[in-house]
């Protein structure tokens, strides 16, 4: 059977944006392979100089049999105030990504402009195997052991099992419910701590400012997988810190502003806590002379726990664009109210 016009995008127009061109043109590529009728066209500031091949601003569309007529829909990462200057008309802002706190600062950001996320799409395999990394490197005393060789010690340490890690996860939704129950599947004892009240095979779920502390003593690896809201910005503060069972590791694959920074410096220095994995930072790269880049303890990637894949995240999207054309709920739409 031909795919119907509405598969094809008949009566689209897609804007796409991206700070680094050659992910924007795979992106436009992408959804121009999923949606071959409908006009898909590069958007980039002056500046930054837009591929010369991607169509013009487009005009005249003629609409499709479903939705609206000549629908606009922005899709992308970080854009600048300018890409929503210059599109006045879009029905929806579709992110390539899971976290849209920068989108929701943005001064410029249409008021009633819906955003949407993107859920998963290939992201909780990624940060899956990124906790499950950190967490066999406890279990296995990686560090203790390098430190050791070092040294030139040989010494047995104990033989742990995953029933011996408590893991407590901050955040529990398409990401961090799937890291959660994906580790309790292993035999981590696995809590998660969420805004609301959740159920998850196999995880303690916990919920309210009550239930923090107790969330806290029970995570030797506290994992944040929490979005960036007002309830979240320093959630990891001193008091949290000196909450956590002696010698607990951290691991940051959510936001920087979620951990106040001088007092995870103090916690480490302190011997409070064994040490942290940071995959995100406030400031992005993290500055040359910042103190987290040379601590012996804090083990530092440049936020690629987990990201955007290209392929299945334009399918996200264009199945998006479809239901909405369709009139057709979808999952992921931003409630700005909350934050996430
Ligand atoms: C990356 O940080 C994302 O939010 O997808």
């Amino acid at each position: 059977m031909p795919p119907s016009t509405t598969e094809t995008g008949q009566g689209l127009r897609l804007s796409v944006v991206h700070p680094d061109p050659q992910a924007r043109a795979e992106w436009r590529r992408a959804l121009q392979s999923l949606l071959p009728a409908a006009q898909v066209r590069e958007w980039a500031a002056a500046a930054q100089g837009s591929d010369p091949s991607a169509s013009a601003h487009a005009t005249g569309v003629s609409p499709g049999p479903g939705g609206t007529p000549g629908a606009h829909y922005g899709v992308g990462w970080r854009p600048p105030a300018a890409f929503f200057a210059d599109n006045p008309d879009l029905a929806a802002f579709l992110a390539a990504g899971a976290g849209i706190d920068h989108l929701l600062a943005l001064p410029g950001l249409p008021p009633a402009l819906p955003i949407v996320r993107l859920e998963d799409a290939g992201m909780a395999d990624q940060m899956f195997r990124y906790c499950l990394h950190e967490a066999l490197r406890r279990l296995h005393h990686e560090d203790d052991y390098r430190a050791q060789q070092r040294a030139g010690g040989w010494q047995e340490l104990p033989a742990r099992a995953p029933a011996d890690l408590r893991v407590g996860i901050v955040g529990l939704g398409a990401l961090g419910g799937a890291v959660a129950t994906r580790l309790a599947a292993l035999g981590f004892p696995v809590s998660g701590f969420a805004r609301g009240l959740r159920q998850l095979p196999g995880v303690r779920c916990r919920h309210g400012a009550a239930q923090w502390p107790a969330f806290l003593a029970e995570a030797d690896l506290l994992v944040l997988m929490a979005p960036l809201t007002p309830e979240t910005r320093d959630l990891i503060d001193a008091a949290a810190l000196a909450a956590l069972p002696r010698e607990a590791w951290l691991v940051n694959v959510a936001r920087g502003e979620l951990i106040d920074d001088d007092a995870l410096l103090a916690a480490l220095d302190a011997g409070q806590l064994a040490g942290a994995t940071l995959d995100v930072f406030r400031i992005e790269p993290l500055p040359a002379g910042h103190a987290f880049r040379q601590h012996p303890r804090i083990r530092l990637t440049p936020h690629v726990a987990a990201q955007t894949l290209i392929a299945p995240g334009a399918r996200q999207v264009t199945d998006k664009i479809l239901r909405l054309q369709q009139g057709l709920p979808i999952s992921g739409i931003v409630q700005r109210a909350r934050g996430y």
